[in-house]
């Protein structure tokens, strides 16, 4: 029998040609194509276990879909009036090569189980990419930090100078934090890991497949519940643009802090010619583009995931065709989101840091917290040790000196706890080295943080 759409039967009209260009989602869900053949490979070895296909016939679809697959793979694959999307456009070839016998795939399925489980195997095997470059930035910010520990900077907080801090210290921070990224990653796989094949349309299958052992087949650990929950529910693409929107707010953070440090007023550090442009007008200008392209796709990544979530509020229960638009949502971020992470990886790889700049950076004003820990350790309880380095630094501006430079009789007369070993406070190093406990800027914390994410990477 011939068929032109998979739903022709109680039709009589044919669509309108706004709501077919509408309705088609060929152009972008074809980047599933491999998934949907392994999908529908596994579907005929369990429909020929329960007798709905001969071995014969189960045969002919393997080898036709491993040809369909083929065309696919070698571009060679023509889409056709009609191709609704990917499973209509697979099935139609099939058809083509085989016969008769591809008719008899779809039963006992649909194309809302059959999404669903494409787009699980699909995002299953390409976090592993997204994993993979989140990994080789951290490897980056690692490399960095073990090569460059003894350069210290002044550490900001409201974007005002703090306390000086290792560079490494800073840089790792980072590396933290996609760190974290990473464990939430494994969450995510955790709910793509069950299976929704096998639910139908809504009500499941009415010819008692053995879900389980095509869940095995298809390397899912689990299966769905409940038939209509499995084909309504796209969490796991909602947490995927989360977790990517996550990413781009932590990519953006740091590309904040270079372009910052990347200016004149910093200038900590130069982002190499690979990864700046220049100015069409102003000759000397070097400008951070790729740090402000990965920032401001930072912010577009937060606006899939929202946008998706609000395609998803309301949605009444099981599938419908708003559900379509979550492949354009997970393949766009999935694209942008790949091409930040490698531009933030070749950007923090091949910048410079100025050890010096960073160092000029610092003032001695950064230690007046030391001053108050110098007079802790006198027994000084901190709240008034705070209060008299608080004098201390009153009194350095009054002079219009720095704090180091008062004597120690002025700061005799602020408090008779300072003595002459006051001076060993005026140190950037020895200020650095006192934060030795877990996490800290010490240089053997450092070196431990560095240690720590190694064996993690191993
Ligand atoms: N292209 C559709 C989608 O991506 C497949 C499911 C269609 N199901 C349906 N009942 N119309 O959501």
């Amino acid at each position: 029998m011939e068929h032109k759409k998979l739903w022709g039967g109680r039709f009589s009209a044919s669509t309108d040609s706004n709501l077919e260009k509408l309705n088609s989602s060929i152009t972008f869900d074809k980047r599933m194509y491999a998934e949907d053949i392994e999908g529908s490979k596994a579907y005929a070895e369990a429909l020929k276990k329960i007798n709905l296909l001969t071995e014969h016939e189960t045969t002919q679809i393997c080898k036709g879909l491993d040809r369909v697959k083929i065309e696919w793979d070698q571009n060679l694959f023509e889409t056709k009036e009609g191709d609704e999307d990917i499973h209509t456009a697979n099935e139609r070839r099939l058809k083509e090569i085989i016969g008769e016998p591809a008719t008899k795939l779809h039963v006992g399925r649909s194309r809302n189980d059959q999404v669903v489980t494409d787009m699980k195997l699909w995002l299953r095997s390409h976090l592993q990419d997204l994993d993979k470059i989140v990994k080789s930035l951290i490897k980056v910010i690692i490399t960095r930090s073990a090569h460059e520990i003894d350069i210290m900077m002044p550490g900001y907080t409201h974007l005002q100078r703090a306390q000086p801090v290792r560079w490494s210290h800073y840089l790792l921070s980072h590396a933290w934090n996609l760190k974290k990224d990473c464990d939430r990653l494994d969450d995510i796989v955790k709910l793509i890991n069950i299976m929704p094949l096998g639910s139908g349309a809504l009500a499941g299958n009415p010819f008692n497949i053995d879900r389980m052992s095509l869940a095995s087949s298809l390397d899912f650990d689990s299966v769905t519940q409940n038939s209509m929950q499995a084909v309504g529910d796209r969490d796991f693409i909602a947490e995927f643009l989360f977790w990517a929107s996550m990413v781009g707010i932590h990519l953006s953070r740091l590309a904040e802090d270079l372009i910052l440090y990347s200016s004149k007023e910093f200038e900590f550090v130069t982002i190499d010619d690979t990864y700046s442009t220049g100015s069409s007008l102003m000759p000397q200008k070097r400008n951070p583009d790729s740090l402000e392209l990965i920032r401001g796709i930072g912010g577009s990544l937060f606006g899939q995931c929202c946008s998706f979530m609000m395609v998803l509020k309301s949605l009444p229960s099981t599938y419908n065709k708003d559900l379509q638009y979550d492949k354009e949502a997970m393949f766009t971020t999935f694209d942008k989101l790949k091409s930040i992470l490698e531009v933030a990886t070749g950007t923090v790889k091949t910048l410079k840091v100025n050890q010096d700049k960073c160092k000029n950076a610092l003032s001695f004003e950064m230690l007046a917290t030391d001053v108050a820990y110098y007079l802790v350790r006198k027994e000084v309880p901190f709240r008034d040790a705070h209060f008299l380095a608080g004098k201390v630094v009153a009194e350095a501006e009054r002079k219009g000196v720095s704090i180091c430079d008062l004597t120690l009789e002025e700061l005799k007369n602020i408090s008779s706890s300072f003595d002459v070993d006051i001076g060993r406070v005026w140190n950037y190093e020895h200020s650095i080295e006192q934060y030795k406990a877990i996490g800290g800027t010490a240089k053997s914390s450092v070196a431990k943080q560095i240690e720590l994410l190694e064996k993690w990477l191993m």
